[in-house]
């Protein structure tokens, strides 16, 4: 693959932090111009399980690059990756350049399949596909957001109490926001969407219409 070669389909970068509402946001927008979606906090979280029931250390960089390297598709279904310990687990390996390195190419590679696609992270309009036709970048106050999570979570069956859900989403933002490698922040040319007042229907809405004027103006560059 020749990474440096431009895009040449409809590719949609989704970034922002924990619980704004980008994953809706990423999957909305897939069903609305038929394109795939991936998820890739999935490819973090699964590193982060695998080293820890490894019984490694989540500060050893070879170990978490190795577990990075082997990963494939198949792994990403694991309902345990959608635990509040597994997004922890997460932005502690996503801090290794050599983890995200591994991660590149698989990311690249959805990314510039035939027909486009939609990826949503941390780091895809800035690193993973600069040069994306469309890009958002969602955010929300960190109160929302860890309501939101904390009902999801508890949806899901967690037991945990809003005030610590609220202290994962603070040390995720300083730990994502802070790396020195591919740090969360939004591309210069990225739309920002802030969902603090929306629900989550006005907030597909209003990332579709963004969407819709950036791909009129993508055809017309065709
Ligand atoms: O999006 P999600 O909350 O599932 O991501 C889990 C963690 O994975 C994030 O907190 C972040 O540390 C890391 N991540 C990343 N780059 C991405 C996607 C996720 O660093 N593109």
């Amino acid at each position: 693959m020749n990474e440096d070669a431009p895009l040449k389909s409809f590719v949609i970068a989704v970034d922002g932090p924990a619980a704004s509402g980008k994953g809706t946001i990423a999957t909305g927008l897939g069903k609305a111009f038929s394109l795939p979606v991936l998820d890739t906090g999935l490819l973090y979280r699964c590193v982060g399980v695998l080293v820890k029931k490894a019984g490694e250390s989540l500060d050893d960089e070879g170990s978490a690059a190795a577990a990075a390297a082997l990963l494939t598709a198949d792994q990403l279904d694991d309902p345990a990756l959608r635990t509040r310990a597994a997004g922890e687990l997460a932005s502690r390996v996503a801090v290794h350049p050599r983890v995200r390195d591994a991660l590149l190419d698989f990311q690249r590679t959805f990314a510039r399949q035939e027909g486009g696609a939609v990826l949503d992270g941390r780091d895809i309009g800035t690193v993973i596909a600069p040069d994306a036709s469309a890009k958002l970048f969602v955010t929300a106050s960190p109160e929302v957001r860890a309501e939101r999570r904390w009902k999801q979570l508890k949806a899901q069956g967690e037991r945990v109490s809003l005030k610590d859900v609220l202290a994962d989403i603070r040390r995720r933002d300083a730990r994502d926001g802070g790396r020195d490698a591919a740090p969360m922040k939004p591309a210069a040319d990225a739309a920002l969407l802030d969902t603090s007042e929306m629900t989550i229907d006005h907030a597909a809405d209003a990332a579709r219409r963004i969407v819709e004027a950036a791909r009129a103006k993508w055809l017309s560059s065709q």
